[in-house]
Order: C-alpha cells, then sequence, then structure tokens
C-alpha cells in the first residue's frame, strides 16, 4: 500500500511520516509538499534515506501534479495536512487561505475521485482542527456533533474544507475520514505559533508577546499523540465519519506561557521564575477566540485511543528539543518569516525587541 501524505515538510506532517514509516513497516510513504515558509525538507532529514520513503515536491493546487503523483505512485490512501496553518497570517492575507485550503483540497478531492473511480480498497483521511467549531464559554466542550460556527479566516477556510470533504463522501461516494484536533505541539514547529516564540523568544532573551491578558485558553496535545491517532483513524475509522482528537490538557495561555518559561529556566540553569520576566502584554489578536476544548469520548470508546503524553512531559521534552536544535531554529527563521514577524509584531506595542 502507497500513502501520500500532503503537507509532510510541515510540523505534523513530518512528525506523522516519521512515526508511520516506523509504525507501518511495510506501507509505502510519499511525501507531497510546496515547500511553502512553514515546510522544509530539514524537517523530513531523518527518513531521507529510508527505503519505504520518497518526496515528492508539489502544490495541492496543481491539478496535473496531482493526479501524476496519485497515478505515478499507485497512492490507495491520501493523508492530508498541506494547509496554510496560521490565524495570524490569514488574518493579514486570507486569500492564501481560500487557495490553499479550499482549492487544494478540492483538487486533491477531484483527482482522488478520479484515480480510484468506485474502488472501495482506498482512503481519504482529512486532517482538521477544533477551531471550525468557534468559541466555547468557560465550560463544555466540542464534539462531532457540534455545529460549525468558525471565526478566523483560518477556520473559516479549514471548515469549507471539512464539508467539501463530507460533500465528496455524500455524492461521489468517495470513502472519507474526518478528524478535527486541538493544538499541537512539540518538535519541528515552525517558530511562529505560540510555544516556539516563546521559546525562541526566551532564548534570544527578548520579550515574550502575550495577547491581550493571556486568559484565552487552548487544549493542547503533543503531536506523537496526534500521529498515533491519525494512524489510527486512517486504519481502523469508520468510513464517513468525523473524530475529534485532543489532549485533555487545557490550560490559559499565560499559564502556559510561564510553564514553558520556567522549564526553559530550568533546562538552562537559570533561576526558575526568572524568564517569566520577558512576558510582555500586547494588542489582542482581532476575533480571538477565547476557549478550545474536545470531548474525545468517541475515539476513546470506538477505537481505544486517549492521550499518552501530559502537558509537563511534552513541556519538558519539547524545550529540550528546541535547545537541542539550534542549527534547525536559525535555518527556518530566515527570509520570509521574519519580514511576516516584523509586520506582526511592529503592528503590536512594538513588541518585537
Ligand atoms: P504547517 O504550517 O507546519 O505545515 C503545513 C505544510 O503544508 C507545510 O509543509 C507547507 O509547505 C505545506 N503546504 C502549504 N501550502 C501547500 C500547497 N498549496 N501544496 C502543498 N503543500 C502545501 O502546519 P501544521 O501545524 O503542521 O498543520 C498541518 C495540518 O494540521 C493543517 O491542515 C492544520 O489545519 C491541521 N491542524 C493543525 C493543528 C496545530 O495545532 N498545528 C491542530 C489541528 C489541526
Ligand atoms: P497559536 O499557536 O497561533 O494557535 P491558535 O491560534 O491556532 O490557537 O496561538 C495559541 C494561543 O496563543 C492563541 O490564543 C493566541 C496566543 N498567542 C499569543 O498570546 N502570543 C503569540 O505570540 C502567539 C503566536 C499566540
Amino acid at each position: 500500500m502507497s500513502i501520500l501524505v500532503t503537507g509532510a515538510a510541515g510540523f505534523i506532517g513530518s512528525n506523522l511520516v516519521q512515526h508511520l514509516l516506523k509504525k507501518w513497516p511495510d506501507r509505502r510513504i510519499v511525501s507531497f509538499d510546496a515547500l511553502t515558509y512553514s515546510g522544509n525538507l530539514l524537517n523530513l532529514e531523518p527518513v531521507r534515506d529510508h527505503p519505504n520513503h520518497t518526496f515528492v515536491k508539489g502544490d495541492i493546487c496543481d491539478r496535473e501534479g496531482v493526479r501524476a503523483v496519485l497515478v505515478d505512485h499507485e497512492i490507495s490512501g491520501v493523508i492530508h495536512l498541506a494547509a496554510e496553518s496560521h490565524v495570524d497570517r490569514s488574518i493579514v492575507d486570507p486569500m492564501a487561505f481560500v487557495r490553499t485550503n479550499v482549492d487544494g483540497t478540492v483538487t486533491l478531492l477531484q483527482e482522488a475521485s478520479e484515480a480510484w473511480g468506485d474502488r472501495d480498497d482506498v482512503r481519504f483521511h482529512h486532517v482538521s482542527t477544533d477551531e471550525v467549531f468557534g468559541s466555547l464559554g468557560d465550560t463544555g466542550a466540542f464534539d462531532e456533533t457540534t455545529p460549525y460556527s468558525p471565526n478566523s479566516p483560518y477556520s473559516a477556510s479549514k471548515a469549507a474544507s471539512d464539508h467539501f470533504v463530507r460533500a465528496w463522501h455524500e455524492t461521489y461516494g468517495l470513502p472519507v475520514v474526518l478528524t478535527n484536533c486541538t493544538n499541537n505541539y512539540g518538535p519541528y514547529q515552525f517558530p511562529e505559533k505560540l510555544i516556539p516564540v516563546v521559546l525562541t523568544r526566551a532564548m534570544a532573551k527578548r520579550t515574550v508577546p502575550v495577547y491581550g491578558q493571556g486568559s484565552n485558553v487552548r487544549d493542547w496535545l503533543f503531536v506523537e499523540d496526534h500521529c498515533d491517532a491519525l494512524a489510527t483513524v486512517f486504519d481502523r475509522g469508520q468510513n464517513g465519519e468525523t473524530y475529534g482528537i485532543g489532549g485533555e490538557a487545557e490550560v490559559s495561555n499565560l499559564e502556559l506561557v510561564h510553564a514553558i518559561l520556567d522549564e526553559f529556566d530550568l533546562a538552562t540553569g537559570n533561576r526558575v521564575g526568572a524568564s517569566r520576566a520577558l512576558v510582555a502584554f500586547v494588542d489582542d489578536r482581532p476575533g480571538h477566540d477565547l476557549r478550545y476544548a474536545m470531548d474525545i469520548s468517541k475515539i476513546r470508546a470506538e477505537l481505544g485511543w486517549h492521550p499518552t503524553v501530559t502537558l509537563k512531559q511534552g513541556i519538558a521534552r519539547t524545550v529540550r528539543w528546541y535547545l537541542d536544535n539550534g542549527a534547525w531554529l536559525d535555518a527556518v527563521s530566515g527570509g520570509e518569516y521574519r519580514q511576516f514577524e516584523e509586520l506582526w509584531y511592529s503592528d503590536r506595542d512594538g513588541a518585537a525587541t
């Protein structure tokens, strides 16, 4: 069996490819990625010479390129992660999100349907986010029956892609599964998302920007647990079904930032608590969702999956990884990312120093 992983050079994609090659020694993995600012072949370096792995550079919006990879590599499963993934960027440039997340997903659906015809030994797994459900109040959690209510251009584009996947199943009979996961963290996360922002700025002794009062709440899942959930749903999820995935680890942004900075101090021999002084409260993100949380009863009961890494363990492993991978950080933090960072933070009380 050959499986196409789109977005394979990104954060979750590269962790997933490494995970699947270990877990499934009898399957071939074809990594497909356009190598945008957030995708980097360095993320796939550990599996570059793996005999069951091939990398193909390509854009999911390019019909011919998608068709060629599906046919040439006799793909019978797709795990689709390629996306524009950062909420702050979607506020600045929403059309990029419509193009990749909506047009790109529909292109993949069309080409997979075309290549597979009526086969039922195939599967299209669409990887999505809990952000499509909008924002929660102080209590409760999203589940697979929660109505969609996206608030950012990012989550609106992911919501649209989810609907198209569902439509391809209902209208054309494409065998699909969908997953909606909460915030991931861990190795190879591009340094524009909260946890690597905190770490890279602490390492450089720069201020750590916390939006608003830091009271927004997220649920955090260590990326390896997400990869295991994706493999589980791809193999054993029911055709046409959606599964919520989460870490059952809710925390406010400020509590999380403090926990990371304390772990950073511990790992670098600083007085624990000293780096908390780097926190700078900056203007809030427009339309900032207050709280996300996912009820994972369905995946737990039907497929026996549950998170295994606690937030404390995951933070310690993540801090260690970023401290040990300075060369990776330097390599991925150049050029286009620096320009975005300067544009974004210069509008936010000059928090970038
Ligand atoms: P990422 O930004 O790190 O990686 C995205 C990858 O997609 C990059 O390698 C990029 O080069 C590639 N890509 C972008 N546009 C492309 C195109 N047009 N054609 C081919 N490749 C393209 O993102 P991530 O955090 O790894 O997220 C991966 C997926 O998981 C996304 O679909 C995201 O919505 C979803 N998700 C992420 C999280 C999270 O916390 N990071 C949580 C739930 C779901
Ligand atoms: P982020 O990592 O961008 O993920 P998402 O918006 O998809 O949840 O942000 C996580 C939370 O951290 C979110 O509430 C916004 C906040 N945040 C900051 O306070 N400061 C930052 O520099 C960033 C990037 C995010």
